[in-house]
């Protein structure tokens, strides 16, 4: 196993180039399963979690390939509608097949995934719109069987108390393009993921009204063919440069971070009196030189609320802020895994319910810390890059998992880091 050695108290300066999303292209390689021609997702990040869906999808029965660094075809001429619990214990997102594999295939068995590390994660609106579908469910064994002979199409609120479901708008829209007759899903996420999935269907030749909007209107048609994507840059990604950048008080160009995606994360960062110029569509310049931010109050919301995926790195950033900050999490309240781990480098923060309220400005500083999942070990990583002194990140494979690169590209940045392995690490 990685762990990773920071020497903090470097500013980040420089250019970094932001990769594609990944979590649109988890759905997207699930939307590959409703086509026997070939598809081509280009810009697809080189990432841990992207290569075990790969895996899923060819377990299935699909041709896949990587003919190019951050380019996949895959052809899934005969494909099987069973995914395996030892496949999609390893990543929740592997629940998106359940659409696909019914639309194309009118049954499919799909494991239920199981908890998650940050918080409970159910799948009932999942459920609930494949119902709305005419399909019928039963669970047995641990997994979900769909029987979607009869599916068709219907009008769906696909809500809940936490509002709407990213991967559960994914699949059902991915079910519905093949429904015979029209699908309305309202209150569907509107997330760009969601709205780029739709842009490749759309290219697979799939009848979408209202891209983008929380209300989609699908016409159902017989069949879908082949289709090439660029995948969207991950706005996650360009969030965390942002709040990295500030924590530094760097001065660095993030290229790939997409104005209209950050809107909440620029908004909230505004009003703390950060300088963020946007210098193009895709091109975002932070410069934190000498910068004394204020506190802030943000609330995580889907889209275009502010995302529960920079939750954690605002959090870190607020630690380097003085005054009150407080942070409350809508979306997973339990998502505060990277708090203890912060108290242990120096922050003050104590949890109130779904609130984290920080006192700033703390020094932080090194100390050897475990990451706990993929944002969370965002956060520790900001954290260690402003620290005195220097931190061993443990368990980096969740880092792994959504950044592509990230030990280079902070490197060109100036920051000092290396990864190293297990045996490697000094006794704490
Ligand atoms: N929810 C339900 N019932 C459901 C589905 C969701 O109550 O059937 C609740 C969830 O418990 C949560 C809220 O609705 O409170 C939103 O969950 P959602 O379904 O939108 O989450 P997801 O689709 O499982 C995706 C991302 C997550 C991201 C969330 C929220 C992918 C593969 N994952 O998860 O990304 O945090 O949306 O934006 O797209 C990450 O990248 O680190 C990550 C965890």
């Amino acid at each position: 196993m990685d762990a990773m050695r920071i020497k903090g108290g470097v500013r980040l300066q420089g250019e970094v180039c932001v990769s594609g999303a990944k979590n649109a292209c988890l759905p997207m390689f699930a939307a590959t399963l409703l086509t026997d021609q070939k598809c081509v997702i280009k810009n697809v990040p080189d990432l841990s979690d992207v290569r075990f869906m790969a895996e899923i999808v060819a377990s299935l029965g699909a041709k896949v390939s990587n003919p190019k660094p951050n380019v996949w075809e895959i052809e899934a001429k005969n494909i099987s509608s069973r995914a395996p619990y030892d496949l999609v214990r390893k990543m929740r997102a592997s629940i998106c097949l359940l659409g696909p594999l019914s639309a194309r295939m009118k049954r499919a068995e799909v494991s239920m995934p199981g908890g998650c590390v940050i918080g409970a994660r159910p799948i009932d609106l999942h459920i609930k719109g494949l119902k709305a579908l005419n399909c019928a469910i039963e669970t047995e064994g641990g997994y979900l069987k769909v029987d979607a002979r009869r599916m068709k199409g219907a009008n769906i609120f696909l809500g809940g108390r936490f509002g709407s479901t990213v991967t559960g708008t994914a699949n059902i829209l991915m079910a519905s393009v093949l429904a015979s007759g029209t699908t309305i899903i309202e209150n569907a996420a509107c997330e760009p993921e969601i709205a780029d999935l739709c842009k490749m269907l759309a290219k697979m030749g799939a009848i979408i009204d209202g891209i983008g909007s929380p209300t989609l209107e699908i016409t159902g048609v017989p069949k879908l063919g082949g289709a090439e994507h660029t995948v969207l840059p991950d706005r996650i990604e360009a969030g965390t440069w942002i709040i990295a950048t500030l924590a530094t008080r760097g001065k660095v160009l993030i290229k790939g971070a997409v104005k209209k995606d950050l809107g909440a994360l620029i908004d909230i960062l505004e009003s703390a009196g950060a300088n963020i110029q946007i210098k193009s569509k895709s091109d975002i310049f932070v410069d934190g030189e000498g910068l004394k931010l204020k506190p802030v109050e943000a609330v995580t919301m889907p889209h275009p609320g502010f995302p529960t995926d920079l939750q954690a790195q605002l959090t870190t950033l607020m630690t380097q802020v003085s005054g009150i900050s407080i942070i409350t999490e809508r979306i997973y309240p339990e998502r505060f895994m990277h708090v203890s781990e912060l108290g242990r480098m120096g922050a003050d923060i104590v949890r109130e319910g779904p609130s984290a309220i920080i006192r700033g400005k703390t020094p932080l500083s090194g100390a050897p810390i475990m990451a706990s999942d993929l944002r969370a070990s965002a956060a520790l990583l900001i954290a260690a890059l402003c620290a005195k002194g220097e931190t061993f990140i443990q368990r980096i494979y969740h880092l792994d998992r959504g950044y592509e690169s990230i030990d280079k590209k902070l490197a060109l940045l100036g920051a000092k880091v290396e990864r190293i392995s297990d045996s490697d690490l000094p006794s704490f």
